[in-house]
């Protein structure tokens, strides 16, 4: 399937510099052709010769080298690359292409080439969380670059935290999917929910959830490069806001129902990832309430069941719900199926701590109206997005 297609791999000097062995050898695996780049930093950390041995192609560190051939050498790699991965991806390596520097063989080719640059990042945890490193990141975000989190956990300086390079599979899985991109939603209109939402107990306080958005944000980008017209109806995240896609911000679960309903009529596809509150408070107080007695009495009251009203009114829209779960999941997703009247859902077990709400990650079992059920192994939001929406 990817016979023919080429990806150049950069390199940058850091620890994980090893890793990178490793997805060249997963590369070679899918037949891709992989020319790897290296900074000179990289090559203390591994020989070009066990990349070239891998990759079965010659390395470049090397600007000024005599060329291999008559070829100007980043110009011909930045025209060659259908996809530019560049993993472990310094602080330095982010630094210098965000700011336009190109001093070396793998900043002037980065800078030659059109095709889609995707950095997988992996540095101390301070440096990562540096505000410079950060602005950087958000630079290159807005001019289309591509990031794959790092994963969080012990570094190889001893730190804990993010910083790690995100694990090989989910690499080349990200790159499987940029290289096999498929226009297949064009024309349709896909609507999305995502994060939670929060109800006002009284002018401090509110009732609300963990969900981060993650798993809308990445539904919404993947369908948006896969063709369509996505609006994404949002509770309060965290998340920077997506390019090319409609962004409608809400608050309370009557607010997104609205919202939904709205635009459900001019939809094909509605996607529910968003965790609505299920209660809101029967009364909200206007003023703060005080700290009178030992206990305090919320009465609450249901909130509409807003992907349950879809269900209803659904003419030739497909409906794909989400069922956080913590226990009998098949069952209870099953049942939310049928009772919402749903085309698909993706159930999560929300006690799996690597999976679920605020991870990147997510473990699925995804349950279609026809009988159909398949369980998926754990792995990163994005590319789940993209098997959600294979499935549709
Ligand atoms: O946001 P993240 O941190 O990335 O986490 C992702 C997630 C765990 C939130 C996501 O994967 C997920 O499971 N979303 C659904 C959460 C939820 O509300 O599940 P539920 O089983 O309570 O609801 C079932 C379905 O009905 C969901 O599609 C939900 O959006 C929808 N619903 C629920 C309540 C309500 N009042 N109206 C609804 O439409």
């Amino acid at each position: 399937m990817f016979q023919g297609k080429n990806v150049v791999l950069g390199v940058s000097g850091g620890i994980a510099v090893y890793k990178a062995c490793d997805i060249v050898s997963k590369f070679r695996k899918l037949s891709i052709n992989v020319d790897v780049i290296m900074t000179k930093s990289a090559t203390e950390f591994v020989r070009p010769l066990t990349f070239a041995s891998m990759s079965q192609n010659p390395v470049t560190s090397d600007m000024f080298e005599e060329p291999k051939d008559w070829d100007i050498e980043h110009i011909a790699l930045a025209q060659k690359a259908d996809v530019f991965l560049i993993a472990p991806a310094t602080a330095n390596i982010i630094g210098k292409i965000a700011c336009g520097i190109a001093d070396d063989m793998l900043s002037t080719t980065v800078m030659a080439t059109k095709a889609k640059v995707i950095f997988a990042p992996a540095m101390n945890t301070q440096m990562y969380l540096n505000p410079i490193v950060n602005e950087n990141i958000k630079k290159l975000k807005k001019l289309g670059y591509e990031f794959i989190s790092p994963g969080e956990g012990r570094l190889a300086c001893g730190d804990i935290g993010p910083g790690k390079l995100a694990d090989t599979e989910d690499i080349v899985e990200y790159v499987k999917n940029e290289l096999s991109i498929k226009k297949d939603l064009k024309g349709k209109r896909i609507l999305i929910t995502a994060g939670p939402t929060i109800e006002k107990i009284d002018p401090v306080r509110f009732l609300t959830n963990h969900s981060s958005g993650k798993m809308g944000y990445k539904l919404a980008e993947a369908a948006r490069k896969r063709g369509a017209e996505v609006t994404l109806i949002s509770g309060p995240t965290n998340l920077e806001r997506p390019q090319g896609i409609n962004l409608i911000d809400v608050l309370s679960t009557e607010e997104m129902y609205e919202m939904v309903l709205e635009h459900f009529k001019d939809t094909d596809i509605l996607i529910k990832s968003a965790a609505p509150s299920d209660y809101k408070v029967k009364k909200y107080s206007e003023n703060k309430i005080k700290k009178a007695s030992e206990t305090l009495n919320i009465e609450l009251v249901k909130n509409p069941d807003i992907l349950k009203k879809c269900g209803e009114i659904k003419t030739n829209q497909q409906l794909i719900g989400f069922a956080a779960e913590s226990q009998n999941l098949e069952d209870n997703a099953i049942a939310k199926l049928k009772k919402k009247n749903l085309d698909m859902i993706i159930a999560n077990n929300i006690l799996d701590e690597n999976a679920g709400f605020k991870s990147d990650k997510n473990k699925v079992t995804l349950f279609k109206k026809d009988g159909f059920k398949k369980e998926y192994p754990l792995m990163t939001k994005e590319n789940l997005a993209n098997i959600i929406l294979d499935n549709i």
